[in-house]
């Protein structure tokens, strides 16, 4: 098939668009600058120039494709009211121009919330709250299934994970270095889904091969982690301690981290034969990869610090040294870093 993508050039487009040419199929991406343009042409896919606002550039891409998928959003939370009615309007254009063709085009969406509940994708997309115009523009989309087009919506879960990745826990991630605290909000019990962009991608890629007509899709592996989990991680490798934190610390991202909306993708998965099979949330932040150069760094000068440590607790426990003779070291990485300090102090209790 040669299919259109819109955001080829986006997280989530970098890993869809391999995935679709690894399949066999063609890509025409949609770039609305140089940079853009040689990432997609860079990725193996043939470049189409324009924005979200083009939409003659949008019908003609998609005239001239066996299929669309549709990635790109205007991600300024300061203008949302506007980025959603841009959206709305691209999506009109790519679906009239696929209308009686039964052609698929399938639209990134989000998990709804739906707190103390798993959400499912019977569930129908939220029609009030700051999600609200997501939940429209998904619908609008579904509706043109009755116009001949084979609809689906993908929803994403708050998590779309990978080495890479720029999304909410590299945004939390930020706040955390900011504060000096990883935080979360009230006792961080509530939950967010997840899924690794590899998953994701070879989700997208069967939706436009095979989903049927106004089909609901959950890209969801994790069902819910608790935000503490994800705090603590962070925490653990920013060398940062992990606390509660005022909802308005977090900005616009407050109001996502209050919220419980743990979702599933059991349908989902028997549908169309989809099964994750990367690394879970809390594995995928244990990599590092949200980590600056310079974090990375220091843990490993840490973790060599530690293995010296304990080098030297053996040479030492070797020869019978006391007890105090092996804190002096502890106590000098105690003022230098506080984890190697616990981590040092932890292996000597059992001596
Ligand atoms: N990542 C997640 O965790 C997550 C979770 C839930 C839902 N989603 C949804 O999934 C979709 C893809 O997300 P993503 O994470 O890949 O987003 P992203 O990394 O921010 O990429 C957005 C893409 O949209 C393009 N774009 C933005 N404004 C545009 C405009 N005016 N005209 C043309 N293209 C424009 C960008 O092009 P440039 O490269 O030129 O900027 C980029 O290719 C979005 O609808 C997003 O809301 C993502």
């Amino acid at each position: 098939m040669r299919i259109f993508v819109t955001g080829a050039s986006g997280w989530i487009g970098s890993a869809v668009v391999p995935e679709l040419i690894g399949a066999g199929h063609q890509v025409l991406g949609l770039a609305r600058s140089d940079a853009s343009a040689e990432a997609i042409a860079a990725a193996g896919a043939e470049v189409l120039r324009g924005g979200l606002e083009d939409l003659d550039i949008l019908r003609a891409g998609a005239a001239s494709s066996d299929g669309v998928i549709h990635l790109a959003f205007i991600h300024d939370f300061t203008r949302f009211e506007a980025s959603i009615q841009t959206d709305a309007r691209a999506i009109e254009a790519i679906g009239a121009a696929l209308e009686d063709s039964c052609k698929p085009l399938v639209i990134a969406s989000g998990t709804p919330a739906l707190p103390g509940c798993v959400a499912t994708e019977r569930d129908e997309s939220p029609s009030d709250g700051p999600a609200a115009g997501r939940g429209a523009n998904a619908r609008a989309a579904l509706d043109m299934t009755a116009r001949g087009v084979r609809t689906s919506v993908v929803r994403l879960p708050r998590s779309v994970h990978g080495k890479g990745d720029h999304g909410f826990i590299a945004i939390l991630t930020g706040i955390a270095r900011d504060k000096g605290v990883s935080g979360y909000v009230g006792d961080g019990s509530n939950r967010w889904p997840a899924l690794h962009v590899l998953d994701a991608a070879r989700l997208f890629r069967l939706a436009v091969e095979k989903a049927p007509a106004g089909s609901v899709l959950h890209a969801v592996a994790d069902e819910g982690v608790p935000i503490r989990d994800i705090a603590a991680v962070i925490g653990r490798h920013l060398n940062l301690p992990t606390a509660p934190l005022p909802a308005e610390d977090f900005g616009f991202l407050g109001m996502i981290l209050a919220v419980d909306q743990p979702a599933s993708s059991i349908l989902t998965r028997e549908l169309l034969g989809w099964q994750p099979v990367q690394v879970g949330l809390i594995e995928d932040l244990d990599k590092g990869h949200y980590r600056t150069p310079v974090e990375s760094a220091l843990r490993s000068i840490n973790s060599f610090f530690c293995l010296s440590m304990l080098s030297a607790m053996c040479f030492m426990k070797r020869r019978k040294s006391s007890f105090s003779s092996l804190l002096k070291p502890a106590r000098f990485l105690s003022s230098t870093n506080r984890t190697t300090a616990r981590i040092f102090c932890a292996t000597l209790l059992p001596f």
